[in-house]
C-alpha cells in the first residue's frame, strides 16, 4: 500500500537535503585549499577559537588568558583553555586542576575548573596512567593538534588557546591547522614593544588571521595611599604602534600582586569582578556571529 505523503513536507525534506549537501562540499572545499587542516572533534562544537600570542615569555599571557577565560564565563559564555605552551603549561595550576574530566576510548574529556570553564593541558596527562599511549609519544605539533580533534569539548563559545611565546613551530600549527577567529596580543610596556609585538602581529597578518587586540600588562602599579596609577614606564608605549597598525589597545593591567597571589593558589576565579572585562567585551564583539 502507497503511503500518501504531505507534498509540503517533501518538499522541505529536499530543501533541507540540498542544504545539508551544499553545506558538506564547501566544507569538503574548504579542507581540500588548506593541507594542514585538522578535524575537530566531531563530539565538539566550537564557535570561536581565540589565541593568545605574545612575543616573549614571562609578559603574563597565560595569566591574561586565565583572567579573560573567567571575565567570559563570567559574562554567560561556554568557555575553554587549550593550553598550547607544552613546554611550559600553566593554566592548570591557576585553577587548581590536577586531572582531566575522563577517557573515552580514545579520546579525553577536558578537566574542568570550579565556575566549569574547560581545561585541556598536558600538566593534566602526567600522572594519567591510562592515558592512551598516543597521548605520551607525539611532537609537540602534533599534541596540539590532538588537542583539537581528539579531546571532547562540547560546545563552546570561546576556546582560548595559550601559545607558547614567541612565533615558533606550535604557533604556526595552531595558526595552519586550527580554525583560529583571531588573536590577541599581550604584551609589558618594557619588552621592546616595537619589535616583540610586530614579529608576532606580521605572522597574523601573513596567515590571515585578524589581530583583535592588545592587552599591555604590568602597565602600572596604583599607589597604596592615593590610588593613583602611576605609569612606570611611560603612559604611552604602544601608543604609536597601535596608530600605525591599527590594532586597538583594549586593556591595560596593573601590576597588582593579588593576581600572582591567586594564581598561585590555584584561585583564578575569585579575581576581581572588572578584571578584563574590557577585553572580553572587545571579543564578543568583534566574533559576533
Ligand atoms: N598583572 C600582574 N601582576 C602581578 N603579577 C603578574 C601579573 N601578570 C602576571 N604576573 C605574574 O608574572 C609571572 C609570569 O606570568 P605568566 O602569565 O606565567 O607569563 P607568560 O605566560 O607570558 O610566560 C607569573 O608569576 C604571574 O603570576
Ligand atoms: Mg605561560
Ligand atoms: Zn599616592
Amino acid at each position: 500500500m502507497e503511503e500518501k505523503r504531505d507534498p509540503a513536507l517533501e518538499e522541505a525534506i529536499r530543501k533541507a537535503e540540498e542544504a545539508k549537501k551544499a553545506a558538506d562540499a564547501k566544507k569538503a572545499a574548504e579542507e581540500a585549499a588548506n593541507p594542514f587542516y585538522v578535524a575537530p572533534n566531531q563530539d565538539s562544537e566550537i564557535k570561536n577559537v581565540i589565541g593568545i600570542v605574545s612575543g616573549k615569555g614571562g609578559v603574563g599571557k597565560s595569566t591574561v588568558t586565565a583572567a579573560l577565560a573567567v571575565a567570559l564565563k563570567r559574562k554567560g559564555y561556554k568557555v575553554g583553555i587549550l593550553d598550547a605552551d607544552i613546554t611550559g603549561p600553566s593554566i592548570p595550576k591557576m585553577f587548581g586542576v590536577k586531572q582531566i574530566g575522563g577517557i573515552v576510548g580514545e579520546q579525553m574529556l577536558p578537566a574542568q575548573s570550579a565556575s566549569g570553564i574547560q581545561i585541556m593541558s598536558v600538566n593534566l596527562l602526567m600522572e594519567e596512567e591510562e592515558a592512551p599511549v598516543i597521548w605520551r609519544g607525539p611532537a609537540i605539533a602534533g599534541i596540539v593538534k590532538q588537542f583539537w580533534s581528539d579531546v571532547i569539548w562540547g560546545e563552546l563559545d570561546y576556546l582560548l588557546v595559550d601559545m607558547p611565546p614567541g612565533t615558533g613551530d606550535v604557533p604556526l600549527t595552531v595558526f595552519q591547522s586550527l580554525p583560529v577567529t583571531g588573536i590577541l596580543l599581550v604584551t609589558s610596556p618594557q619588552s621592546l614593544v616595537e619589535m616583540v609585538v610586530k614579529k608576532a602581529y606580521n605572522m597574523a597578518e601573513q596567515m590571515n588571521i585578524p589581530v583583535l587586540g592588545v592587552i599591555e600588562n604590568f602597565s602600572y602599579v596604583v599607589c597604596p595611599d592615593c590610588g593613583k596609577k602611576i605609569y612606570v614606564f611611560g603612559e604611552n608605549t604602544l601608543k604609536g604602534w597601535s596608530e600605525k597598525s591599527g590594532v586597538k589597545v583594549v586593556e591595560r593591567l596593573p601590576m597588582d600582586s593579588a593576581v600572582a597571589e591567586l594564581a598561585d593558589e590555584g584561585r583564578m576565579e575569585a579575581l576581581d569582578p572588572g578584571y578584563l572585562y574590557d577585553a572580553a567585551d572587545t571579543i564578543t564583539e568583534l566574533t559576533q556571529k
